[in-house]
């Protein structure tokens, strides 16, 4: 099929959910991809930051390479070395006591969802809900942030916030309430006895990258802690290295009960994660949640891989040297779109005083490839193996986009 041919088939059979541009991607290495026409594009999206090794990396080539010609799948029903390894390496390196995979992140945080509502039905397993002028008044309640995503399956959009995403699906998951973020005055009028769960984005990124601020996520422990519900970090998109540590709530002090991870966690093959505290995997009891595809033997083999490598201390330093390069770089361009730089360690948004839409096309013609987080905000995420000269590139063909 030619180029025209895999766009026009694409729109005929495949239900219209993407408006995607005209370009059809064939290979790619590193942070270069290649498309059908032999084009060659800078790519500082990392497939909305999930190819943190960069494309088609050798060594996550070789494992996957190897493990999917020795054992691909066997189900949850049993045991496998690669997810127990890559269980333990999560654990080692985090908060958490316990592990439980799914394939996404719109799942890791439904899992959190379910754990949530578990611990707080820990002491009366037979509770009802009683209603009373249409609020539950049970410990059903989840607070989320303004400008939050946490994904598009019902309970996890549920406690997004975009109206646009949810209103067309309501009724969505009940008792959800949204305060406004970095605002602890808000969410304390929003926490009380009836929550069971807070969900923040230590770094929110498609809302339009905002780091949520250190006194933000301690205010919200203490509230937690003050009400006997469970906090969740949703680290999909700002964990495993991207902010330059390991985790995102490691420029803080602030621990959660429960964080989620996902893209880039097997280097572009699916796979989720919510890590839990002791007290969270006391309530969870086989049977309450599972998956037929999570963490197997391929998916793991890649992830390991993907973590051996991002958990390295001087791996986290290059993430934080390039980050405040690019940053920096973007800082001292001098255009008057630009209203804000903003963001940590590879993920960083440039807030534009007018659509990004039509500058992430510009950047596309010029050969860099771009997303948006929200209306205004280019957002710039490019594989954690990132070097100077290729931000200089990036950097360039954007300044002369905004030119
Ligand atoms: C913070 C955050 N949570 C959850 C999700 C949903 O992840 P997925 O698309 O893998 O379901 C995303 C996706 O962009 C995200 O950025």
């Amino acid at each position: 099929m030619n180029t025209q041919e895999i766009i026009q088939a694409e729109s005929a059979y495949v239900l219209q959910t993407y408006i995607r541009p005209p370009i059809v991607f064939t290979h790619g290495k590193g942070l270069k991809l290649t498309d059908s026409d032999g084009r060659e594009y800078l790519d500082f999206s990392a497939g909305i930051a999930v190819t943190a090794l960069g494309h088609s990396d050798e060594a996550w080539v070789a494992a996957v390479t190897a493990q999917a010609a020795r054992l691909t799948h066997v189900s949850n029903l049993y045991h496998s070395e690669p997810q127990v390894h890559l269980a333990q390496k999560l654990v080692e390196s985090s908060f958490a006591d316990k592990v439980f995979f799914c394939n996404s992140g719109a799942e890791a945080n439904e899992a959190a969802i379910k754990f949530a509502r578990k611990y707080a039905r820990r002491d009366h397993s037979e509770q009802s809900i009683e209603y009373k002028n249409g609020q539950s008044m049970s410990k059903t309640k989840i607070v989320a942030f303004s400008g939050g995503f946490h994904g598009r399956t019902v309970g996890a959009l549920a406690v997004t916030y975009k109206e646009q995403y949810r209103t067309p699906f309501a009724p969505l998951l009940p008792d959800v309430v949204f305060a406004t973020f970095n605002n602890l005055a808000s969410a304390k009028t929003a926490i009380d006895a009836q929550t069971c769960a807070v969900i923040v984005e230590p770094v929110q990124g498609e809302g339009g990258v905002n780091p949520a601020t250190p006194e933000f996520l301690k205010g919200l422990r203490q509230l937690c802690d003050q009400h006997d519900a469970l906090l969740i970090f949703d680290e999909v998109q700002c964990g495993l290295g991207r902010t330059g540590k390991l985790w995102a709530h490691q420029h803080t002090s602030v621990q959660p009960d429960i964080m989620t991870l996902a893209k880039p966690l097997a280097g572009g093959l699916p796979i989720g994660a919510a890590l839990v505290t002791q007290k969270v995997a006391d309530v969870i009891k086989p049977g309450d949640h599972g998956s037929t595809f999570a963490a197997g033997p391929l998916v793991c083999a890649a992830a390991n891989v993907v973590f051996d490598r991002l958990n390295r201390p001087e791996f986290l330093e290059q993430v934080r040297f390039h980050g405040s390069y690019l940053q920096h770089r973007l800082r001292t361009l001098e255009s008057d779109k630009i209203v804000a730089v903003r963001g940590a360690g590879l993920l960083v948004g440039v807030l534009l005083n007018e659509a990004a839409a039509p500058f992430i096309a510009a950047a596309r013609e010029r050969g860099l490839i771009l997303i948006n987080a929200g209306e205004n905000v280019l957002r710039l995420a490019p594989a954690l193996v990132v070097n100077k000269s290729e931000i200089d590139t990036a950097v360039d063909i954007l300044a002369a986009c905004l030119a």
